[in-house]
């Protein structure tokens, strides 16, 4: 699919209630696009609040939520919000993250003098908690917020968007990788443990895909990445069909799956 909604005309997901972490850019709006145009009605939540308000206004009956995924109130107040308008939820897709704008600067620069990167040496406990608190503490705020929706529920589908730097780590981004290996594993002992109850957690481990994150990766370590022998960057929305996928019913077999989406750099 290569079009804007990549609806098809499914309906994949009509009469599905789907709250969407991330949702004000990248791979999150993606999201929250093609979830829509399958028919779901979209709680979109961003710490971004203008920009998930841009997004939802193309989307009908999309509401948008201002909310912090590092503040466990918050994003409980946000399911509380969903489940009360929408009356229900089916579909979590936890889609906000942040990477370190600084340590892939001083990446760059290592490539560019031709030198080895030092970064952990040089990492403050400031830029490793920021990193930390949104990517593993957010997912596991957002997954005990929807266990509490959908366990009793006996139903539901939540899909986190990990990374395939978890695996192939990056020398002098020792923080994202691990925020990102924290979450695989949190997402598969969650998803041992819920489904029990009938709700399915999977992962998407994306590789470079080109969203705002990319925009922000320094052009030498973007030129680092290009390989011709495998895909070129993803787009937001190739990743967003493989969340909407293990969010599906088409899916439900598939329980604690890490999905390497990353065209072909390297397997596991
Ligand atoms: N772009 C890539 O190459 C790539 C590769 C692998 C994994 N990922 C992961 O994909 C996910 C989506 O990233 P993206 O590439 O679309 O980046 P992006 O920067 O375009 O979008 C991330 C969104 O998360 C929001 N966000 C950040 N902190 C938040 C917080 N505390 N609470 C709520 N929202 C917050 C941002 O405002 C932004 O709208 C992230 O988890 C990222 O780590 C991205």
């Amino acid at each position: 699919m290569d079009d804007e909604s990549g609806s098809g005309g499914t309906g994949r997901f009509d009469g599905r209630v789907a709250l969407v972490t991330g949702a004000g850019s990248g791979i999150g709006a993606a999201v929250a696009r093609r979830l829509a145009a399958q028919g779901a009605e979209i709680f979109a939540g961003d710490i971004d609040g203008a920009a998930v308000e841009a997004v939802t206004k193309e989307l009908p009956g999309a509401h948008p939520l201002t909310v912090d995924v590092t503040d466990s109130t918050e994003v409980d107040r946000a399911f509380d919000q969903a489940v009360r308008m929408g009356g229900r939820l089916d579909v979590v897709v936890h889609a906000a993250g942040v990477d370190d704008p600084t340590a892939k600067e001083w990446i760059a620069e290592a490539l560019l003098a031709d030198r080895p990167p030092e970064v952990t040496g040089r990492l403050g406990d400031d830029s490793w908690r920021r990193v930390l608190r949104v990517n593993l503490d957010g997912t596991f705020h957002v997954l005990r917020a929807a266990l509490r929706v959908m366990v009793p529920a006996r139903s539901g589908a939540v899909v986190t968007i990990g990374s395939s730097s978890a695996f192939d780590t990056l020398a002098g981004y020792p923080h994202y990788a691990a925020s990102k290996a924290g979450a695989h594993a949190l997402s598969q002992a969650v998803a041992k443990e819920a489904i029990a109850f009938g709700v399915r957690v999977n992962t998407v481990a994306p590789g470079p895909t080109e969203t705002g994150m990319a925009a922000r990766t320094p052009v030498a370590l973007r030129q680092g990445f290009v390989d011709r022998r495998v895909r070129p960057y993803a787009t937001p929305e190739e990743i967003a069909d493989i969340a909407l996928f293990l969010a599906s019913e088409e899916a439900a077999n598939l329980v604690g799956a890490v999905l390497l989406a990353n065209g072909g750099r390297f397997t596991v």
